[in-house]
């Protein structure tokens, strides 16, 4: 309670300015208008991804990655496989404490599945410099059909915090012609 309360306690009675309420109207209707953006921006945009998930074990998960990680991998860097999978299949990526593993080689205009996953905490899939985002959970396969269209090095950064090395989790992919 204030010292000295103000005269008139029942404020929302009172008579709205003309400007006040017209600003009112504005901001209600672009927010009705993003709203039905959002709808149309995920059939029409180019970012928002159609992902499916599924839950299952870190371990179940990690033995998967591991399969992909011993058939396909072609080379180390800095202790790190780089595994190239044929075209058309699943591939895995694990986000654990403080690393993307492996580094995945993908080939241009070619599609795969793609598993996100963690083995421990929450982190956050952030595919620099296209910026697509996706959250990453312990427990949960998140599947998205990615399509690569661009050759290059990307860069893989956690985007939710997940503890002190949270900064130094930056991970990479390649695409190839
Ligand atoms: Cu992983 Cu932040």
């Amino acid at each position: 309670m204030a010292l000295t309360p103000p005269s008139e306690r029942i404020w929302w009675n009172e008579p709205i300015a003309k400007i006040e309420l017209t600003w009112i109207a504005i901001a209600f209707v672009w927010g009705l208008i993003m709203f039905f953006m959002m709808i149309y921006w995920h059939g029409a945009g180019e970012q928002n991804l159609s992902s499916e998930a599924y839950r299952i074990k870190p371990a179940v998960f990690a033995e998967r990655a591991q399969d992909m990680i011993d058939a396909y991998t072609v080379r180390q860097e800095e202790g790190f496989p780089v595994v190239h999978p044929p075209p058309g299949t699943d591939i895995y990526l694990i986000a654990r404490l403080w690393q993307w593993w492996p580094i995945l080689e993908l080939e241009k205009d070619q599609s795969y599945r793609l598993h996100l996953s963690s083995t421990d905490w929450m982190h956050g899939f952030s595919l620099q410099p296209v910026n697509i985002n996706i959250q990453v959970h312990p427990g949960y396969d998140m599947v998205i059909t990615v399509k690569p269209d661009r050759a290059g090095e990307y860069g893989v950064v956690c985007n939710e915090y997940c503890g002190l090395g949270h900064h130094q989790m930056v991970g990479k992919l390649y695409v190839v012609e």
